[in-house]
């Protein structure tokens, strides 16, 4: 059907996904036993829709042929059909909608006969109704600072919170109601006393649960309105289950812009330009809260300049993290999205997508003309296919929030480069540090991970790593983490702290007592250079049990063991039947620790398929500690003498370098080189210290 001319009208049911399966007309009202419907109030009052007049005959056959009535026709104009009907029967429509005309099969509710006859009446919409916004990037300390103090643990309660706590959130539940008094509530508790500036309102309308707005006045441009929104209400398409948890729809994007808001809060900011952030009440029901809240701003003429909608944002259903929807949008503004993703969230992957029809309430937003975007939490094909069911809980989604939290960093974007404004962070709290590994006690050896968690209201500026009491290392971005290379401490009890300054410079600490315990000559494995490694000098370096097998035929965890991954293995065959390199030895012929112009003995243990073809070459390189490949020196090929496990063994003189490697190659025909590619190949090295 014609949608631009419809345009300007009312509100969409759109080719509604939970309606996809045999029709159920059942009452919107009659979903969930905890609800109520709005007092007085008829339980199946008549509606208006508009729709193309392609659709009328499909319409008509589909209610007849479940024994209904074909609706009323109140009006035609050029293609399009005015008609009433009872509310039972929109999802019948719906259903139709969606079968018949895939691509686009709304139709847009009305509430009276009046609206549905003015809808067809309406003007196209050809410009936007607000002034042009300045989509430049200029922000950066607020955006930075903002994003800084995001924490997705609070995503992750706020999420919990909506979803276990009310049973359901429909429209006309009480506890839908409940879900969004209770919503206001924490929102003015984000509201320092100081803040008259800041106001959280219910947006009531009528039917029983309100939509929620937190307004924060501009300072400087208080009639220019930003606006980030998301539906607060849950539906389910089941008739047998009432649960509708909506976890992930819409509860996710509540969350979401609910940390925005308490970060916005804690930090003091003031925005130039007014900023709303909006829970709107009925979406899943025609997107009547946004639709009542769009047409008020657009009755009262206010200038949106822009506003963001986050439906369903911590479930990563495709490889991208982000789908840009590209239809009932505003294209010039999803430019400016894809541009604070690319300048700010670096890592954040993107592809424009379409759900086909308004499928959230940005189509409302867009119907009343002011630019509007919305970023997705996957590509329309890669959904969350749980929505609208029992089973749409957190723990189907993203448990740890992270995805959620890019969604977060949009947003805030999003405000602080459209509304711009100030920061006054008067944060007296210190961060929360904590070093989440290795454990208190802990005895380590070779390279360790070192994770924390930090996180504050103002955000965390960075967080430094020491090691009795000296600063090894400073990161900057979260994950706070430090690859510890404790082969450069002495083995014993050392201190490994991680200390955390928020954005007022206030620092925390979190001390852990650890052990160090390097042998010498057995290799732990390096994550730097990405092989086993003997981080001090002795007479011996041995692989231990890192080299056991080839590729991912076998235990061995970290291969292929090469230098910087600088040559892989073949993927062929089996473990312990076919090639493999199992263990690597060096050691000075005198025992007298490793030193530049020692003569070395390098034993390799292989496991031999074919005494004909499989052999060994033998290569050392006296500069380890390089990034990409290390220069090989060929030192021999070495021959198996009989199938199985089999200990192959030369020596060659150690040049000079601190960090030295060998790397054995077992394969199965071929030549000598350093790396080959033949699917029975199986490349490891060995890195270990040697004297200055
Ligand atoms: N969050 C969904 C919309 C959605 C679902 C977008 C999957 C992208 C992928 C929204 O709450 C919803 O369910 N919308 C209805 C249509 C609405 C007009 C009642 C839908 O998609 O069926
Ligand atoms: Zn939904």
């Amino acid at each position: 059907m014609n949608m631009k001319r419809l345009a300007s009208a009312v509100m969409v049911l759109g080719c509604v996904s939970a309606f996809a399966k045999p029709p159920v007309a059942k009452a919107p009202d009659a979903k969930a036993p905890a609800e109520k419907a709005p007092a007085a109030k008829s339980k199946d009052p008549e509606v208006w829709i508009t729709i193309g007049s392609d659709a009328v005959g499909f319409v008509n056959a589909a209610l007849m042929g479940e024994g209904l009535a074909a609706p009323a026709r109140v009006g035609e104009k050029g293609q399009v059909t005015a008609l009433r009907l009872p509310e039972s029967q929109l999802p019948l429509v719906s259903a139709v909608m969606h079968n018949q005309f895939h691509r686009c099969g709304g139709f847009f509710y009305h509430g009276t006969e009046a609206e549905a006859l003015a809808a067809m009446n309406a003007p196209v919409v050809e410009t936007p109704r607000s002034l042009a916004a300045n989509y430049t990037l200029d922000n950066p300390y607020l955006v930075n600072t903002m994003q800084a103090g995001l924490d997705p643990a609070n995503i992750l309660a706020t999420i919990t919170h909506l979803s276990t706590t009310y049973p359901t959130r429909y429209f006309t539940s009480e506890t839908g109601a409940a879900a969004a008094a209770w919503l206001a509530d924490e929102w003015q508790g984000y509201v320092p006393l100081d803040r008259d500036d800041v106001a959280i309102t219910l947006f009531g309308h009528s039917w029983l649960q309100p939509s929620v707005i937190a307004t924060i006045t501009g300072t400087t441009f208080p009639d220019e309105i930003v606006i980030v929104g998301g539906h607060l209400d849950s539906t389910t398409s089941s008739t047998t289950n009432p649960a509708a948890p909506g976890a992930d729809d819409d509860a996710s994007g509540i969350a979401t812009l609910t940390e925005v808001l308490r970060v916005a809060m804690a930090q003091g900011y003031r925005p130039a330009k007014t900023v709303k952030f909006i829970a709107y009440a009925a979406e899943e029901v025609g997107l009547r809260g946004s639709q009542a809240i769009a047409q008020e701003h657009k009755a009262n003429n206010r200038n949106v300049i822009g506003v963001l909608q986050l439906d369903m944002t911590n479930y990563k259903g495709s490889t991208v993290d982000v789908g840009i929807i590209s239809d009932f949008t505003n294209a010039a503004q999803n430019t400016f999205v894809t541009n604070l993703i690319g300048t700010y969230i670096p890592g954040v992957q993107w592809a424009n997508t379409q759900c086909n029809y308004a499928c959230s309430d940005h189509a409302s937003w867009n119907s009343a003309g002011f630019p509007v975007s919305m970023p997705f939490e996957a590509l329309f094909d890669g959904r969350n296919q749980r929505i609208h069911s029992a089973a749409d809980t957190l723990a189907n989604t993203d448990v740890t929030g992270a995805h959620a939290l890019k969604f977060a960093k949009i947003a805030s974007a999003f405000v602080a480069e459209l509304a711009e404004g100030t920061l006054t962070i008067t944060d007296t709290t210190e961060p929360a540090v904590a070093i989440t590994a290795p454990a208190a006690g802990a005895t380590l050896t070779g390279s360790v991970s070192v994770t924390t968690t930090a996180t504050d209201a103002s955000g965390i500026s960075r967080v430094e790593f020491l090691v009795d009491g000296a600063v090894k290392f400073t990161d900057t971005v979260a994950p706070y983490t430090f690859t510890w290379d404790t082969g450069a401490t002495p083995n014993g009890a050392h201190t490994l702290e991680a200390r955390a300054y928020d954005r007022v410079n206030l620092p925390a600490t979190s001390a852990i007592q650890v052990t160090v315990s390097n042998s010498a000559s057995v290799a732990g494995y390096d994550p730097a250079l990405r092989a086993p490694r003997c981080f001090s000098v002795s007479e011996s370096c041995d692989s231990g049990a890192l080299l056991n097998g080839r590729a991912n035929l076998g235990p061995e965890v970290n291969f292929p063991n090469t230098i910087n991954n600088s040559c892989s293995d073949g993927l062929s065959g089996s473990y312990h039947s076919d090639e493999s390199n199992d263990h690597i030895k060096v050691a000075t012929v005198d025992g007298t620790p490793f030193g530049p112009g020692k003569l070395v003995r390098i034993e390799a243990t292989v496991w031999c398929f074919n005494v004909t073809n499989d052999k060994l070459d033998l290569y050392y390189t006296g500069n380890a500690a390089t990034s990409g490949s290390p220069a090989w020196t060929f030192i021999a090929t070495l021959r198996p003498t009989a199938k199985g496990r089999q200990v192959l063994s030369t020596t060659y003189t150690l040049p000079a370098g601190a960090v030295q490697a060998v790397r054995a190659r077992f394969r199965y025909g071929g030549s000598p080189t350093a790396c080959g590619t033949s699917s029975y190949n199986d490349h490891d090295d060995l890195v270990f210290a040697v004297q200055p």
